[in-house]
């Protein structure tokens, strides 16, 4: 396997995640407290000047977006770390959470300084319920230390859906209500948990936060894509030789990603196509491979980082049926609030069943077409607006797969 650069997973098997003297051995809390000596605006626009962008999928600045929270006055604002990983696929944030706990835990404080926040909450997916021990524990030792200091830290229990890593619905979540999107603006920024200032990260984000504070924004700023700099955790699956995860900097390409990290295609096959960003990322063919695989490059040609996940097609693979598959995934996720999304699903689901049982046919694909372009304009959340992707791109990419199963 080519070689990793590890920032976020820099303690990544050298420490015990479940002794925090380790960890502060390890020189962690040192940025904490380097931060606390700093002013807040000077400490944003450290962050801000990193470039560091949201790996949770929206790639938006981190720094701004803490900006926007210590910009407006409140008895009480919040960090929340969003740890509810439902994206089928990805794992990068478990082993995070599972190999140093601390370091999330230590840019939480941070964000929690630099905002003017005294609590935070991690909204971890239900079905880690080893994770919340994890968390808890490490929650336990910091506060025995003290190297949290007046900022305190609560973990929740995600309730299962995937919509509950919706920034809005996860606030939602944790108020106790039924996990559904808000209208936004106002972005949970200004007004979010309990209507107070919250900013919502990404675990990944949060992982990155230490380094940053200790080797300043100008070191990170050098690193990988000039526009999303930093390293990036991927997690490959699929018909590669190694199906695994590693960090890598984000001008690293997806050909180096499928063949130099992820070992070739398995038993000697022929690529096909390769999704990347979960669920509702787009089908990527041969032609793309090349492109390096930082938030703004995938969108130029159509697909998106996401949170990382990239699931690789070896020629025997049947797009329809995989599509089909996906289209039911979204089916089943909708949560319904907003009819586009609840309506939408259902028929992208129902038009993919009937090209797989060889009934569709040339104006369901533009039908299709249609649906997905109206999806992305209206529908309430990402989740929605989203879920056409892996259609419009395939029958874009691989139209030739739809029409063998009518011509
Ligand atoms: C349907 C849906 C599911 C999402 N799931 C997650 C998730 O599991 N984890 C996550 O960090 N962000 C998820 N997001 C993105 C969040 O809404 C939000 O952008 C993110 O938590 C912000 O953190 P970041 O700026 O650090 O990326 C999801 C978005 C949508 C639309």
């Amino acid at each position: 396997m080519a070689e990793e650069m590890r920032i976020i997973l820099r303690n990544y098997g050298k420490i015990d995640p479940l002794n925090i003297d380790d960890y502060i051995n390890a020189g962690g809390y040192e940025a904490l407290k380097k931060a606390r000596n700093m002013n807040q605006a000077d400490l944003i626009a450290e962050v801000e000047k990193s470039g560091l962008r949201g790996r949770g999928g929206a790639a938006f600045n981190a720094g701004t977006k803490w900006g926007f929270s210590y910009n407006t006055p409140a008895d009480q604002k919040y960090v929340v770390c969003n740890a509810d990983e439902g994206e089928p696929g990805t794992y990068k944030d478990r082993t995070i959470m599972e190999n140093d706990p601390q370091s999330v835990l230590e840019g939480m404080a941070i964000c929690g300084y630099a905002i003017g926040a005294t609590k935070g909450y991690i909204y971890c997916r239900g079905e880690y319920p080893y994770v919340v021990e994890i968390l808890n524990q490490a929650i336990s030792q910091a506060k025995e230390k003290g190297v949290l200091g007046d900022f305190d830290i609560e973990v929740r229990m995600g309730a299962g859906a995937y919509v509950c890593g919706e920034e809005t619905a996860l606030i939602e979540s944790i108020e106790g209500n039924r996990g559904e999107p808000r209208f936004k603006p106002p972005f949970p920024g200004v007004s979010g948990l309990w209507g107070k200032p919250t900013v919502v990260n990404n675990v990944e984000t949060l992982a990155n936060i230490p380094a940053i504070v200790e080797k300043g924004g100008d070191w990170y700023n050098s690193i990988g894509a000039s526009r999303y700099p930093g390293t990036k955790i991927v997690t490959l699956s699929g018909d590669v030789n190694n199906r695994t995860f590693f960090e890598v900097p984000t001008n690293t390409t997806i050909r180096e990603v499928i063949y130099e990290f992820g070992g070739g295609i398995r038993d000697g096959k022929n690529f096909k196509a390769v999704q990347i960003g979960g669920t509702s990322g787009g089908f990527i063919p041969e032609a793309y491979l090349d492109t390096p695989i930082d938030a703004d490059s995938m969108s130029a040609i159509g697909a998106t980082l996401g949170s990382g996940a990239v699931f690789v097609m070896d020629e025997t693979r049947d797009i329809v049926d995989v599509v089909t598959r996906i289209a039911k995934f979204f089916r089943h996720e909708s949560c319904g609030k907003c009819t586009p999304c609840r309506e939408g699903t259902n028929r992208m689901y129902e038009m993919m069943e009937r090209f797989n049982a060889g009934t569709g046919n040339e104006l369901d694909l533009d039908l299709f077409e249609r649906l997905g372009r109206v999806m992305g304009k209206v529908c309430l959340c990402g989740l929605g607006q989203a879920a056409p992707a892996p259609v419009l791109t395939t029958i874009k990419h691989f139209r030739g797969d739809y029409e063998a199963k009518y011509l």
